[in-house]
């Protein structure tokens, strides 16, 4: 006979296979968990980042054959060797609406062929999941998780594992958004966030005035357009903020810091007004090391802590997709078998949120 009591039953693992293709990024990603956490086992990521980048944009067509061509591809790659997968899980959105489908249809098929369950998986709860995951554990609450990514910028209160609202957005662009706009108006490449964190490192901060949009305001939202056109005036009056040399570095600290200070303002009014003593930060602009710093600031400012990605789950990834199938596989959800793609998807109804 197996076991005696509860006591004795083996703790509960599965393996659990994340699919990615929310945007250009296709990535698969294979994580080992049970009810104290999870480690990942293997991940593979591929991205035509340049080529989007000098066609001016994602190209639907190019992206979803990108997907078609190397889901498999990558996947294989993942599995071999690693015996049995209990369950599968694809991003279903928010995304765009082709490359959405291309992973859903290719994640059901393997979850129906190995006879693994099916999870269709909220791409934001993915980010919400890295600062946890990332170090091996699972989301912790009450917690208020800023999202700053290219695509999203987005406070979200947390009191528990079934129910988030957003307490702020933006009413523009998204922070990373930003990021790429005025690194492409500074004549820097793609993605804008990492080359102007760069050219940052060698200017001063306040040699270039730029403005910090909704800054002090009380109403809880983001705003970074501001910055956009206020910089376009800079450059057009003065072309060298544009060239290589000192000006453009100064310019580069002054947007770094200028939607530091956004992000991080904003995140102490939220924390003020919903009182959380945990901030989370996670998405693409997370990987900036002022935007870290400056958050953490805020937090302690507050009364409360920072928790941010490991290195390297920052950005799009598919390790994030396979930790909350890994969830909610755990917790006995149903497969979603018949779930479509929503490009819209919202944070507020994530399935571990509904
Ligand atoms: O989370 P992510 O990979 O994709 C979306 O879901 O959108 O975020 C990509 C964004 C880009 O806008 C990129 O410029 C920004 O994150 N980013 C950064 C840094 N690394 C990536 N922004 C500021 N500093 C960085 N080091
Ligand atoms: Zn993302």
């Amino acid at each position: 006979m197996e076991g005696g009591g509860p006591a004795h039953r083996r703790p509960l693992t599965v393996r659990a296979l994340g699919i990615e293709t929310s945007c250009d990024e296709t990535a698969a990603a294979l994580v080992e968990a049970d009810a104290s956490g999870l480690r990942l086992i293997r991940q593979r990521l591929a991205t035509r980042l340049e080529e989007s980048a000098a066609l001016g944009g994602i190209v639907p067509e190019l992206t979803v054959r990108q997907h078609l061509e190397l889901l498999p591809k990558l996947t294989q790659e993942i599995l071999e060797g690693e015996g049995d997968v209990q369950a599968v899980g694809a991003t279903a959105g928010p995304g765009l609406a082709p490359a959405l489908l291309v992973g859903l249809a290719f994640g059901k098929s393997l979850a129906w062929a190995r006879k693994s369950s099916f999870h269709a998986i909220n791409h934001l709860e993915g980010h919400i999941f890295t600062p946890f995951v990332s170090r091996g554990g699972w989301p912790e609450y009450p917690h208020l998780a800023l999202i700053a990514s290219g695509g999203h910028t987005l406070l979200v209160e947390a009191p528990n594992a079934r129910h988030r609202t957003v307490v702020g957005s933006t009413r523009d662009d998204a922070a990373g958004e930003a990021f790429d706009k005025l690194a492409r108006m500074a004549g820097l490449g793609y993605p804008g966030g990492p080359a102007i964190e760069k050219e940052a490192a060698g200017g001063e901060v306040g040699k270039v005035r730029l403005p910090r949009p909704m800054k002090g305001s009380d109403e809880g939202d983001f705003s970074f357009s501001g910055l956009k056109n206020a910089a376009r005036i800079l450059i057009e009056k003065e072309p060298d903020l544009a060239r290589p040399g000192n000006r453009r570095a100064d310019f580069c600290a002054e947007v770094q810091a200028a939607i530091a200070e956004c992000l991080a303002d904003r995140c102490r009014l939220a924390l003020r007004r919903t009182g959380r003593k945990l901030l989370t930060v996670s998405g693409g602009v997370s990987a900036n090391r002022l935007v870290g710093r400056s958050l953490e600031e805020a937090a302690r400012a507050e009364g409360a802590r920072l928790l941010a990605p490991a290195s390297g789950w920052n950005t799009d990834n598919a390790a994030m997709i396979a930790a909350v199938t890994a969830r909610r596989h755990l917790d006995g959800a149903k497969s979603d078998w018949q779930n479509d793609a929503d490009p819209r998807w919202s944070v507020e109804s994530g399935q571990n949120g509904a």
